[in-house]
């Protein structure tokens, strides 16, 4: 299963409507889009959610095809009941889930009909969140996700970020974070415990104050099942 993530700090400066180009929904948004947020009772939520599912579906879709290029427009957004929404471009549709906070809006899409599968959330605290998409799981397959909050030893948010999710993906394959490595290729991040690629996908974003993080389907190595974390 293949994933893209998104987080967009609410309160950032370059969030707020003042600081957005007098064309940014025009530019970004379809006339479905435009017409929802000029409707909506809160479009900043709106806006930072449609622009976060376009985002992760972005992602993905310039996985699967390295030539597709960030057109915002072509990225419909359609509403599927609270927290979901799926995206559509071109002949691909993605599932995303939609989180949000007082702080932040976090989606995670998916190539899969992850939609039919309710999901348990973790508790926000201190405004961070995991998600683990239990049904997924169960299912065969898991869809593991977090946003934290970057702290003042965080300099570097793309640091930051590489160290909850080699946290995440380590505790995914039962070995310490110190033996997951996440490597770039051609921008997008990819996992290695031990020099050995896993077979997982992985999602990195950061904005403003915040961090967050997606991974999909993790096949445990064979010679990894049994081993006792050092
Ligand atoms: C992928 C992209 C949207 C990320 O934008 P961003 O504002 O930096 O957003 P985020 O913080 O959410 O994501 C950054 C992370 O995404 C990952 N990433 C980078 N390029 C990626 C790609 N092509 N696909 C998937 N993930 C990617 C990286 O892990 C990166 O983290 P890092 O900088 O710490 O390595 C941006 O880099 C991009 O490619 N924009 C599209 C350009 C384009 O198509 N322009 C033409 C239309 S105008």
């Amino acid at each position: 299963m293949l994933v893209g993530n998104d987080v967009v700090d609410l309160r950032d400066s370059e969030s707020q409507p003042e600081a957005l180009h007098s064309r940014f929904d025009a530019r970004v948004f379809t006339a479905a889009e435009r017409e929802a947020l000029g409707v909506s009772a809160a479009p900043h939520v709106l806006r930072w959610t449609l622009w976060a599912a376009k985002e992760s579906a972005y992602k993905i879709a310039k996985k699967l095809d390295p030539t597709v290029r960030f057109l915002w427009r072509e990225f419909s957004t359609h509403p599927m009941g609270e927290g979901w929404l799926v995206v559509v471009h071109g002949p691909h549709s993605f599932d995303v889930r939609v989180s949000r906070t007082d702080e932040w809006v976090h989606s995670v899409a998916t190539h899969s009909s992850a939609r039919h599968c309710s999901s348990t959330h973790g508790s926000a605290r201190h405004g961070s969140a995991r998600q683990d998409w239990a049904p997924l799981r169960s299912a065969g397959s898991s869809v593991g996700a977090g946003v934290e909050r970057l702290t003042r030893s965080d300099a570097d948010p793309s640091s930051a970020v590489r160290k909850f999710a080699r946290a995440a993906v380590g505790s995914r394959v039962e070995c310490p974070p110190s033996q997951i490595r996440i490597a770039a290729e051609r921008g997008i991040p990819v996992a290695f415990w031990r020099e050995r690629r896993l077979s997982v996908d992985l999602s990195l974003s950061h904005h403003g104050r915040f961090v967050a993080w997606a991974y999909g389907d993790c096949v445990i190595p064979d010679d990894r099942r049994g081993f006792a974390a050092a």
